[in-house]
């Protein structure tokens, strides 16, 4: 009875009927006259541990601390890696820094342990710690860091409430996260989506293996499995935009197969909106749930806090899911495909009615939103159309497009019909401006007025519309406007490397490393020459404007020219360059105007972009629109040149991908 004399000093702090009904329960699992009260969920309480059982599988995690020390299910004692220390094996941590560049990574650990509620259906329990400020060496935050297992539930829920109180002083976040390392003689299948599933190489292929131009990405010279010889290991080849990262996880190939999948059942509590990429899986083998981050962004998405700012966000609840079953060892996509249901399930029950938390607002605190929205562009079609397959969302008040940059508050995302209608479901209530983004049109829609979500409330919003940029007639185009350069000219990567295997490589053509050395191959001496009347995008349209390599560690600036014919140019008039950009990256974009040397551009737009998209095969990153305005005596009657010039090279992974280009005629 010893544990349970203990578990009894927890009673104080804890709703007290329950936990003494599970005691007793526990106490008598054999006692026929209470067999309506199952011990299926236990909650031992050791001195420096705190396990968690239901009939499936435990947990177990540090006390105080709150990092997760074993997760035994299926006949495996610990799913997580017992090579590691106790404290580097399943983690909530952050990356913070207040005085200076010089940043700090740190655990979400607890100082205090605290049973919420423990009855035969739940368990939850939470490691909380409050901010001390004489300890410069924790991030200023309050953290309430929680767990929850149900009743004949394969898996477990945490989710991190974190606050900071008024008078806290300066502080960024550059990184927040969920981290499991799983068993490595255990998991070598990983599943990212239906295309990108494999059998990976170990961490000690890598260590034999040659790095290359980063570290994380890895040249496989002398891998265990011969098949994957010459490919080429980086985490970032399993990058996943928020709308694509809702599951993901490995497969063991143990006897019978066992999956460990990180579901992510809304984005409401992820930054950025739905074409934020991140991390998903990667060796290890690990899996992440990334919260806040610069990856494929920059800086524009560590969360800043000014000097006294308050905050308060829940994190979560993710789903740690477990599944197994025996005819995944010839075909390990079952695991996936299971585990797709199940994400599918979490999202369907999202918001969840179970987790105790008040910060975690459920249901009967959300309201709803709907719509229908129209795009209006007189010189595509007369009449307005329908926006189909918009992403629509709700996201904290700003300009038009600047959810893709928001990371303090909550977001609402949804996708449109055919019809483009809309409902925007189990909304926060709060106060939003509601944006968009129509793939096949140009920019950034926001609806005028704010919207204001109540408990209960169902707002609709009738019909809108968007009035895409458009100052005259398309004289042409190049590419599609989706906010991703994947429409281009994607090459194979280079001959050295083995192309990198997928279930199925025709979605991530763009997900090999080195694609953009094969600019420099292509166009070794004269740059990219594209001609309207002749040239295809998917063709002659390289996907990055990147920098040409001219010796060892020696880069060089690169020009693009786009040529066209112009026949009664209107010198009194102004045409107008419409240019999207997908991701930029330390770059600085000049554009002139028939003149390819004239000194002083037409345009620039200034140094932009931390996307680090190239480098990371990402196809996008953050998205930048330009209207460029052409006054009529720039152009010629005949041949006309516009010239893109990418003017910074310092490095082979500066520059910009377009998502389109549009010129039109005279302002009208
Ligand atoms: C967790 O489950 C495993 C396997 O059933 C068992 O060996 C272990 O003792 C359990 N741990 C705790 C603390 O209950
Ligand atoms: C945090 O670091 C970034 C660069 O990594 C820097 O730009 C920023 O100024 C720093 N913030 C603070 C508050 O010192
Ligand atoms: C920041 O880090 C660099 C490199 O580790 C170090 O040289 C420098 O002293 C640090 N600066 C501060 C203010 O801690
Ligand atoms: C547990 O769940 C069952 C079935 O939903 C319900 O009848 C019972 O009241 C629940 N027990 C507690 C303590 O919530
Ligand atoms: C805050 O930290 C200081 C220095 O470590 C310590 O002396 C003090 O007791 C702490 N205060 C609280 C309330 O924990
Ligand atoms: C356990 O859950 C499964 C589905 O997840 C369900 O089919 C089954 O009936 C449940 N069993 C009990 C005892 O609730
Ligand atoms: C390749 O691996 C084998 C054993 O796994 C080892 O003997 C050999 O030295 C390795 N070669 C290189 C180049 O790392
Ligand atoms: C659509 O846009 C055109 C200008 O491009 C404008 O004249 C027209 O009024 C707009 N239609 C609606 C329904 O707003
Ligand atoms: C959108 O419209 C279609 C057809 O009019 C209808 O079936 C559907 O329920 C509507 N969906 C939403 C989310 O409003
Ligand atoms: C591969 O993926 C593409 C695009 O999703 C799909 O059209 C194709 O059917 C897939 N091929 C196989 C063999 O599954
Ligand atoms: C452009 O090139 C692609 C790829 O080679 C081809 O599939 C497509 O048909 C071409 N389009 C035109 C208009 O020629
Ligand atoms: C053309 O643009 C210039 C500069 O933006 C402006 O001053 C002028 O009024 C415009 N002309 C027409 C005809 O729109």
């Amino acid at each position: 009875m010893g544990r349970y004399k203990q578990l009894s000093v927890h009673v104080l702090e804890v709703t007290m009927v329950p936990l003494l009904f599970f005691l007793v329960a526990d106490c008598h699992p054999h006692n026929g006259q209470r067999s309506t009260i199952t011990s299926a969920l236990k909650l031992d309480i050791q001195p420096k541990h705190v396990t968690m059982s239901n009939e499936i599988f435990n947990i177990t995690l540090s006390k105080p601390h709150g990092d997760v020390t074993g997760i035994s299910y299926g006949g495996v004692q610990n799913l997580l890696s017992t090579h590691n220390v106790e404290t580097n094996r399943g983690y909530w941590d952050i990356i913070w820094n207040n005085t200076g560049p010089n940043t700090t990574r740190a655990k979400l650990s607890g100082t205090s342990f605290e049973v919420i509620i423990n009855n035969e259906n739940q368990t939850e329990i939470s490691f909380k710690r409050t901010w001390n400020a004489s300890q410069s060496n924790e991030p200023p935050l309050n953290i309430d860091k929680r767990f929850i297992i149900l009743r004949n539930t394969s898996g477990f829920y945490t989710y991190s409430i974190v606050e900071r109180l008024k008078g806290w002083p300066i502080s960024y976040i550059q990184n927040l996260r969920l981290v499991f390392k799983l068993q490595e003689n255990m998991f070598h299948y990983m599943a990212v989506s239906d295309e990108r599933q494999r059998v990976m190489p170990t961490s000690m292929d890598r260590k034999k293996g040659q790095v290359l131009d980063y570290k994380e990405a890895v040249h496989l010279t002398n891998s265990t499995n011969p098949d994957l010889n010459g490919e080429v290991d980086d985490k970032y080849f399993y990058a996943s935009d928020n709308k694509d990262g809702k599951v993901y996880g490995w497969v063991s190939s143990t006897n019978p197969p066992l999956g460990f999948w990180m579901i992510n059942p809304s984005n409401e509590y992820r930054t950025g909106g739905p074409f934020r990429q991140d991390l998903t899986t990667h060796i290890g083998p690990t899996v992440l749930s990334i919260f806040v981050s610069t990856h494929y962004a920059g800086e524009d998405l560590a969360i800043k806090f000014g000097q006294g700012e308050p905050w308060k966000k829940v994190i979560g609840p993710v789903f740690v899911y477990l599944n197994s079953n025996a005819a995944a060892k010839e075909n390990p996509s079952m695991l996936w495909n299971d585990a797709k249901t199940r994400m599918n399930q979490e999202a369907t029950s999202w918001p969840y009615e179970f987790p105790v938390s008040e910060d975690y607002i459920k249901s009967n605190q959300r309201g709803t939103v709907s719509g229908k929205l129209f795009v209006n562009d007189s010189f595509i079609s007369k009449h307005i159309v329908p926006a189909s397959n918009a992403y629509i969302g709700l996201a904290p008040l700003g300009e038009a497009g600047s959810w893709q940059r928001e990371n303090k508050g909550y977001q609402f995302w949804t996708k449109t019909h055919d019809n483009g209608n809309f409902t925007i479901k189990k909304v926060i209530s709060g106060t939003y401006n509601l944006y968009a983004t129509i793939p096949g049109v140009l920019g950034d829609y926001k609806y005028t007025s704010i919207v204001d979500v109540t408990s209960g409330s169902n707002i609709k919003l009738g019909d809108l519309l968007y009035n895409p940029p458009r100052n005259g007639v398309t004289i042409w185009e190049i590419g599609v406007p989706d906010r991703t350069a994947a429409e281009f000219f994607i090459p194979n990567p280079p001959p050295q490397f083995k192309v990198h295997k997928y279930k199925n490589n025709s979605e991530s053509r763009f997900r090999q490393y080195g694609l953009w050395k094969q600019y420099s191959v292509l166009y070794p001496k004269t740059d990219l020459v594209y001609n309207v009347e002749t040239s295809n995008y998917s063709r002659d349209w390289f996907y990055a404007h990147v920098t040409r390599k001219i010796g060892n560690n020696k880069y060089k600036a690169t020009t693009w020219k786009i040529i066209f014919n112009l026949a009664n140019v209107s010198n009194a008039s102004n045409y107008t360059l419409q240019l999207a950009i997908a991701a930029a990256s330390q770059a600085e974009l000049q554009v002139r105007i028939n003149y390819e040397n004239a000194e002083k551009p037409h345009f620039t737009t200034g140094l932009i972009g931390g996307s680090n998209a190239i480098a990371r095969h990402g196809i996008h990153g953050l998205y930048w629109i330009y209207s460029i305005g052409i006054q009529g005596k720039l152009l010629v009657n005949g041949a006309n040149t516009i010239f893109l010039s990418q003017i910074l090279a310092l490095s082979p992974f500066q520059g910009v991908m377009y998502d389109y280009l549009r010129f039109e005629g005279p302002h009208q």
